[in-house]
């Protein structure tokens, strides 16, 4: 039988850029697109992780990869990213905005600081960076942008209102590129993960040890989630198998937000 699913699947001859990539999810992400064949660009302010990243992804997956430091709030490196890129691959096809951080705080005692950091980072950086890459998505056969939000886009969160705030608007702000772009053949999604070992959950554990266990007990798959986890789905939406997918929220959690 004919194998229909290497081709659907197959990222070979595209380039991706992941925002950072240097750790965590974005390089769970950045490792899928590269093992199904897509050139890498490694956006990450922090230098150290990025380098990491992209050796291993070289020796392992024997894909081109190049790195940029980049702070996404910075909106002029944001438009060098893109040059560079070009540069160096000829084209952009796809786009993921994972950056992201965290500010907790209870509403009541946030210190507007947080708020705006959050703000710009989680929300702001991304509709930057979906602007200034438009012209080449447009250009590329089939343009993808892979935003990456939470469950805390559809949850309430007492200790994390900017964040959630920041998320819930990527969805918002997904859904409105996607529409106002599919005539392009963009197609703009994202996906939600639940609750993943990162770095930034390591850490935020530590505070907070009873989380672990938690987590757990409400996640019908019945542990965290690893980075690697959400490399099929952004595969998917990043290749041609999601073609007539726009618009709409994945989320990435063992069923965390069913239960
Ligand atoms: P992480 O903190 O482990 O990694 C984040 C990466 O982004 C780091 O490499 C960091 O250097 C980079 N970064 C941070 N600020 C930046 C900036 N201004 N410019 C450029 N790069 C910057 O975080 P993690 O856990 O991998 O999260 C990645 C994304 O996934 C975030 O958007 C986060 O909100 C989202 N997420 C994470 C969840 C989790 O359980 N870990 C759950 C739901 C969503």
């Amino acid at each position: 039988m004919k194998n229909l699913t290497q081709p659907l699947f197959d990222l070979t001859g595209k380039t991706a850029i992941v925002t950072g990539a240097g750790q965590g999810i974005g390089r769970g992400i950045a490792e899928g697109l590269a093992t199904a064949g897509a050139s890498i660009v490694i956006a990450d302010i922090n230098s150290d992780t990025m380098s990491q990243t992209s050796s291993h992804i070289r020796e392992t997956c024997k894909v081109e990869v190049m790195e940029f430091s980049l702070d996404v709030r910075r909106e002029e490196q944001v438009l060098n990213l893109m040059d560079e890129t070009i540069a160096a691959f000829g084209s952009l096809d796809i786009l993921v905005n994972n950056a992201g951080i965290v500010t907790i705080s209870e509403p009541q005692s946030m210190s507007m600081e947080d708020w705006d950091k959050t703000m710009d980072i989680n929300l702001r950086s991304v509709f930057v960076l979906c602007q200034n890459a438009y012209h080449h998505l447009k250009k590329s056969a089939n343009g993808k942008i892979i935003n990456i939000a939470s469950i805390y886009a559809i949850f309430g969160a007492q200790y994390l209102p900017s964040y959630a705030a920041s998320k819930s608007g990527l969805v918002q702000l997904t859904r409105s590129l996607a529409i106002a772009w599919a005539p392009d053949n963009i197609q703009a999604n994202c996906i939600l993960p639940g609750w993943i070992n990162t770095p930034l959950s390591i850490e935020g554990r530590k505070n907070n040890p009873a989380a672990h266990d938690i987590v757990v007990g409400r996640t019908p798959a019945g542990r965290w989630g690893d980075p690697q986890d959400l490399a099929g789905t952004a595969i998917f939406l990043a290749s041609g198998a999601s073609q007539y997918v726009t618009g709409v929220s994945i989320p990435v959690d063992g069923g965390y937000s069913i239960n």
